[in-house]
């Protein structure tokens, strides 16, 4: 699908539930995706981390390109790594609708972004939990989705951090609507309500999938939680 189409699928489906495929059992990843298919999941979240820019390592390339071939679910790719300029065209082959990368990693990020949107792929902007939202306000315009950690980048099963709220709201007010406002990081039934309210589009969630004993009814309860936020 074209940037532009799944820039509007997601936002009219928004909030939308994205699976980390961090937590999954990497023994059956075939089958861990039928699962999510089955369980209602309309996008992937890939974690890709080269063990420089975080402190661990996941999967890269050569698996995102597999796991294209076994389903159409558009994949969002999070590359947590030192350099994303220099592995990009490899990620857009693998098969990634939307790629992020970090302001932290990239401090003058327009270039990328272009190129990123030149490969018909949504452009995203990561930021950790200690950068204020000030770092990517100038580069809005260049920006199809903005992924507020929540959790320092490296690991799942952490503690959400509160303090990811305040920069949802903060972005909800200063960026233009189209621009998708993910959170990733200790997202869960518990968590998920504060997120909404905040104004989130997209949910990043793992441990609270992968520990459920139903994937669907994880994912649909979290849903809910998301669609019908209390006041
Ligand atoms: C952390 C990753 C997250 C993580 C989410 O670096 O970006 O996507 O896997 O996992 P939970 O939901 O367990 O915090
Ligand atoms: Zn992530």
């Amino acid at each position: 699908m074209s940037r532009d189409g799944l820039r509007s699928q997601w936002r009219e489906r928004a909030p939308l539930i994205a699976p980390s495929m961090l937590k999954c059992d990497f023994s059956n990843l075939k089958h861990e995706v039928k699962l999510l298919e089955a369980g209602g999941a309309e996008l992937l979240h890939l974690d890709v981390m080269d063990g420089h820019f975080v402190p661990n390592l996941s999967y890269g390339p050569v698996v995102i390109e597999r796991l294209r071939e076994v389903t159409e679910l558009p994949f969002d790719a999070h590359l947590m790594i030192s350099d994303p300029a220099k592995y990009l065209d490899e990620y857009v082959s693998a098969g990634c609708n939307a790629i992020t990368f970090h302001i932290e990693a990239v401090p003058e990020p327009v270039p990328l972004l272009t190129r990123i949107r030149e490969a018909d792929c949504l452009a995203g902007l990561a930021i950790n939990p200690g950068t204020p939202v000030e770092a990517i306000l100038n580069v809005v315009g260049d920006l199809d989705l903005i992924l507020i950690m929540s959790v320092e980048p490296g690991f799942g099963g952490q503690a959400f951090q509160p303090s990811a709220l305040e920069k949802v709201r903060q972005l909800k007010q200063e960026v233009e609507d189209d621009v998708l406002i993910s959170i990733d990081g200790g997202i869960g039934p518990k968590t998920i309500t504060d997120c909404a309210n905040a104004g989130c589009d997209l949910y990043v969630v793992g441990s609270a999938i992968f520990e459920a004993a139903d994937y669907q009814a994880a994912i649909s309860e979290m849903e809910s939680l998301a669609a019908a936020p209390a006041s």
